[in-house]
């Protein structure tokens, strides 16, 4: 078999065999096939597309390429929870210890920042000493003690992944379903939870710009996880804007903490109420969803999700004063305002281009190797539907460069459609539909 001839095959619309999938995927892995065939390959799907049959594969395929964790002498139903990714989407940091204070075990593996999207790990790193990087055994050991641990994708986790992930990221090879479902199901499988449940993202700030796209996205993962024999249920929400207030690193850690101690932004809340319930329901630790988010309002208001936050940063070696100070974590040392040239209302936000911002104040990657600023990021004023006056804040820009900070105002700026008339709301909120 010859890479070239994959490639060429694809270009040419056809369906890949289990054989030719796994042939790529392992020469990959093995170092054995090049970045450049493989960036080919990826655009040449990227526009041909694959089929069920052939997404099934390939996630089969990276889900093998390393080892296959075993987490069964963890008690209990573990759950793992996975974001397709979105700006400001700093969900796991407060939903997973909402979670595991009702007694759910979160054996979660997390990733860092891809595209204009952030990622938890880069999140969680803004607590001074926190690490993911952990042993399989301390993990499993860290869930039976406290109920919660998060590890990053080690090199033996889904290797293939790992590599085409940080390739596509780079070479706009981001944003394509069986890409995407591969990529998220192949890690989720190979990180052994016995039940997965899916945020999925729908709007301009999601990979998934269309709610059809997002649904399809979500039935292909709930259909794989399904098929490999594990419980998995899908939430498609919104990301038309960015989710919260915040975006940026420390900034989401902030409105983190923020919501564990009852003061989170409403749509922020509520999107962990909803994913939280249906972690508690796969969990067996809530008979319905009404009672599993009287339970996940009551460890937010006893404090109890907050102090296993500060247990779980602790235990992995982060600073868990920062969970009770949060002053002691990152910040720049410039904060601006970016103003309204015009009243009116905010019609729509571009909300790629928001996590395009916060990437050029230096809190994303450009590069496969670039380091990234925990400090920097935005905070935003003004959201859709709300008035804004002439001159008023839209949002202030938190920056350690001044360049950087007047390319981003300009970037903001151009990002905000203000009008005469007050769009109208969707009432569905932010959760668009359950799978
Ligand atoms: N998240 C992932 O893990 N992989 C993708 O391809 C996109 C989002």
């Amino acid at each position: 078999m010859r890479m070239y001839d994959i490639i060429m095959k694809k270009r040419n619309g056809g369906e890949l065999s289990d054989d030719e999938i796994r042939f790529f995927v392992d020469g990959y892995t093995r170092g054995e096939i090049p970045d450049y065939q493989v960036s080919a390959l990826m655009m040449a799907v990227f526009f041909q597309k694959m089929s069920k049959a052939e997404t099934h594969a390939l996630t089969m395929a990276m889900a093998h390429s390393g080892e296959m964790l075993d987490l069964s002498a963890i008690r209990g139903v573990k759950v793992d929870k996975h974001s397709t990714g979105g700006v400001g989407d700093k969900t796991s940091l407060a939903l997973t210890p909402m979670v595991a204070a009702c007694g759910v075990p979160v054996a979660k593996m997390s990733g860092r920042g891809l595209g204009h999207t952030g990622g938890t790990i880069d999140k969680l790193e803004s607590f001074p000493g926190f690490s993911t990087a952990i042993s399989k055994d301390r993990f499993i050991a860290q869930v039976n003690d406290i109920g919660i641990a998060i590890m990053g994708q080690t090199a033996q986790l889904a290797p293939a992944d790992k590599k085409l992930y940080a390739l596509r990221d780079v070479t706009a090879t981001v944003d394509d379903l069986s890409l995407i479902a591969s990529s998220i199901m192949s890690k989720k499988l190979a990180a052994g939870a016995d039940a997965i449940v899916l945020d999925v993202k729908t709007g301009s700030g999601a990979f998934m710009k269309k709610e059809e796209d997002a649904l399809a996205l979500a039935r292909e993962m709930v259909d794989i996880g399904t098929a490999a024999g594990r419980r998995t249920v899908a939430v498609i929400s919104d990301m038309d804007q960015p989710l919260g207030r915040a975006v940026g690193n420390a900034l989401e850690v902030k409105e983190a903490i923020a919501t564990l101690n009852g003061q989170g932004p409403e749509d922020f809340t509520e999107l962990c109420l909803t994913l939280g319930s249906r972690m508690l329901l796969v969990g067996e630790k809530a008979e319905s969803v009404e009672s599993a988010r009287e339970r996940l309002k009551q460890v937010i208001s006893d404090g109890s999700a907050l102090k296993k936050l500060a247990e779980f940063v602790g235990a992995q070696g982060g600073d868990r004063e920062a969970v009770y100070h949060p002053e002691l974590l990152p910040a720049a040392s410039v904060v601006r305002p970016v103003v309204a040239c015009r009243s009116g209302y905010v019609q729509h936000i571009a909300c790629d281009e928001i996590g395009i911002c916060s990437l050029i104040l230096g809190g994303g990657r450009e590069t496969k190797e670039s380091a990234i600023d925990l400090a920097v990021g935005l905070i935003l004023e003004k959201k859709v539907g709300d008035h804004v006056e002439e001159g008023e804040p839209l949002a202030y820009l938190h920056a350690n460069d001044e360049d950087k900070c007047a390319a981003a105002g300009e970037r903001f700026l151009q990002a905000y459609t203000i009008g005469d008339e007050q769009p109208g709301r969707d009432e569905r909120g932010i959760i668009k539909g359950v799978i």
